[in-house]
Formats: structure tokens, sequence, C-alpha cells
């Protein structure tokens, strides 16, 4: 790991970030397309940026079903990698869960994204199914993943 990025802050997404955040977005398994998304009632997200800065680092799209938070998207710029930006964004996503009462956090993600597992399970998350051959373009499963949030106690 990098050294952490110093001043990083966290805050709701808005429609104006949608421009700057297409290409991000084209990259994240799911085709989650930031502005449609924002349209819907159910989504909640955020973005990361650099203190005094304009520039966004990532973001983290989910959507509030019934009880849980489930993350539909979360990425960071390649050259912000590593510097603990996708932890303050999925640590605002918990945080935001608790808050609202939800009883779990949930996602999917492809077994071999070991960048993205090594995020998730590091933060407690754990498999509770598996998606045989899920992904049609590389045959990848899909493992689904949660956070308990009723066994997890509040940083
Ligand atoms: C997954 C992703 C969001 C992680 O973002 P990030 O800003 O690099 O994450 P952080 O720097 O906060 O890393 C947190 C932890 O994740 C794990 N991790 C991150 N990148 C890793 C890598 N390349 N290899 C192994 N573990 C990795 C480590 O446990 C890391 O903690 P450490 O640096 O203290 O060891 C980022 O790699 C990304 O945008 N990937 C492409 C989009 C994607 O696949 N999203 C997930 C879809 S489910």
């Amino acid at each position: 790991m990098q050294e952490p990025l110093e001043g990083v802050q966290i805050r709701p997404m808005t429609l104006q970030d949608c421009a700057a955040l297409a290409a991000l977005a084209a990259q994240v398994p799911g085709n989650v397309d930031p502005r449609e998304e924002l349209a819907r009632p159910l989504t909640r997200a955020w973005v990361a940026c650099e203190a005094g800065a304009s520039r966004l680092l990532g973001y983290a799209l989910c959507w509030w079903i019934v009880d849980e938070l489930q993350l539909l998207a979360l990425a960071t710029w390649p050259e912000a990698r590593r510097r603990g930006v996708g932890r303050r964004l999925l640590a605002e996503v918990v945080s935001a869960a608790r808050a609202a009462g939800a009883a779990r956090v949930t996602l999917e993600v492809a077994r071999g994204n070991v960048a993205a597992l090594g995020l998730y399970e590091s933060a407690g998350f754990r498999c509770f199914h598996v998606r045989r051959s899920y992904y049609r373009s590389s045959g990848e499963d899909a493992l689904e993943l949660e956070l308990l949030l009723s066994a997890t106690p509040a940083p």
C-alpha cells in the first residue's frame, strides 16, 4: 500500500458529478450508470474527493431495499488506488446503512476480483451464496457477500 491520501472527503453524489464519473463507471462490472441511478428514489450514492480540489477520486452507489443497503458499484480511479479511498467509501456506506437501521449491507463480486474481495473481507463481509458461472463473458462465479450490522460493532 502507498501512503494513504490525506484530507479525503466523502459527500453525497450529485447530478453534476455524473459527467466526471462516466469514464470510471464504464470500468466497473455491472454497467451501472450513475446518472440513471440517481433518478431512482431508492438510490444512495457518495463520491470521494480531495479536500480543496474538485477532482473526484471515486464513488459508491447503493440501492436501499426494504431493510438492507445493496452496494451496486464501488470504484476509485486507478491512480488513486491502494491509498485508502475505497475503504473510506465503504465505511461511509456501512455507516449510512447503520444510521438508517438496515439489517445488513450486501453486494456481489467476481471471485477473481482480488482487490475488491480483499477490501470487503477486511471490512468484515462474508460470502453467503455463490452464483456459479454467473458472468457470461468470463464464466466466473459471482460471490454474494453480506455484512450483518447487528453482528458488527460500530467503530
Ligand atoms: C476495489 C477498489 C474499489 C478498491 O479501491 P482502493 O481505493 O484501491 O481501496 P483501498 O486503497 O482503500 O484498499 C483497501 C483494501 O483493499 C484491498 N486491496 C485493494 N487493492 C488491492 C489489490 N490490488 N490487491 C489485493 N488487495 C487489495 C486491501 O485489503 C486494501 O487494504 P491495504 O491497502 O491496507 O492492504 C478498486 O480496486 C477499484 O475501483 N476496482 C475496480 C472496480 C471494481 O472492481 N469494483 C468492485 C466491484 S464489486
